[in-house]
């Protein structure tokens, strides 16, 4: 954790959930109560095709819906796609871009995350830039070199710590039950922060920095608690109630 800055619980349940899953929301957003909004903000990032009706459902509580990637253009010739301000226009309130699937499943490069960044920004809501090294790139010694690659190419000029959310989530570590180390993670953060400082100034202090990879109710505490984490990115564990809420400490 770092002082002075909300911790942000961020819920991805990446190409799961239909309608029937939104019963386990509506589990989270009961438990969210303002107090424990007060504490750290919480997040479910559902597939596009129930920010909606997760919006309702979560209406009147301080849980925030947000969605998983964009499009970069407000509207055009794009098949399939759907723009920030789509998302935004359905209930999102934050949106996720530059995940490590993405990158890998679709090719995204960092100029292409930092569009979608720029996107989400334009659209009204924070963007979470995930970054992150491969399991060959750390075993090379390259792990630093990567994750500052991918921020400075990733995150856009006009961030600030109200607009950008940096999610460090180490390839290797998702959805494998491997999670990094504390020091491993200790390690990352303090690099990501001074890089932050180093292109922002003090503005660079205020962001949120993400942990994501394998965190479950075991492990959160501890990770959660290493220097320069401000929340978590949570995959699998955000599926089920319990779990997420368990992680969030309720
Ligand atoms: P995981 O996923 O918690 O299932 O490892 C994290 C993520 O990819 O955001």
């Amino acid at each position: 954790m770092t002082p002075d800055i909300k911790p942000l619980i961020a819920g991805n349940w990446k190409m799961n959930g239909l309608t029937a899953a939104l019963s386990e929301l509506r589990i989270v957003s009961d438990a969210v109560t303002p107090a424990i909004a007060a504490r750290a903000d919480v997040l479910l990032c559902v597939p596009a095709t129930l920010i909606a009706q997760a919006s309702s459902a979560s209406y009147g509580s301080p849980l925030m819906i947000g969605a998983q990637d964009c499009h970069a253009a407000v509207s055009g010739a794009h098949t399939g796609d759907i723009s920030a301000e789509m998302l935004v226009d359905a209930g999102a309130q934050m949106i996720i871009v530059g995940h490590s699937e993405r990158r890998a499943d679709h090719g995204e490069t960092d100029a292409a995350v930092r569009a979608k960044a720029e996107a989400a920004i334009r659209a009204g809501v924070p963007a979470i830039v995930c970054v992150g090294e491969t399991a060959a790139q750390r075993q090379a010694g390259k792990a630093l070199t990567v994750v500052g690659g991918e921020l400075a190419g990733s995150v856009p000029d006009s961030a600030n710590a109200e607009t950008v959310v940096i999610a460090y989530e180490p390839v290797w570590a998702i959805g494998t039950g491997l999670t990094a180390t504390p020091d491993d993670v200790n390690e990352v953060h303090a690099f990501i922060r001074q890089e932050l400082v180093l292109r922002f100034g003090a503005e660079g202090y205020r962001f949120r920095i993400l942990y994501g990879g394998s965190v479950k109710p075991s492990n959160s505490a501890e990770l959660l608690a290493v220097s320069n984490v401000d929340g978590a990115l949570v995959g699998g564990a955000s599926l089920k109630a319990a779990d997420f809420l368990a992680i969030i400490g309720v």
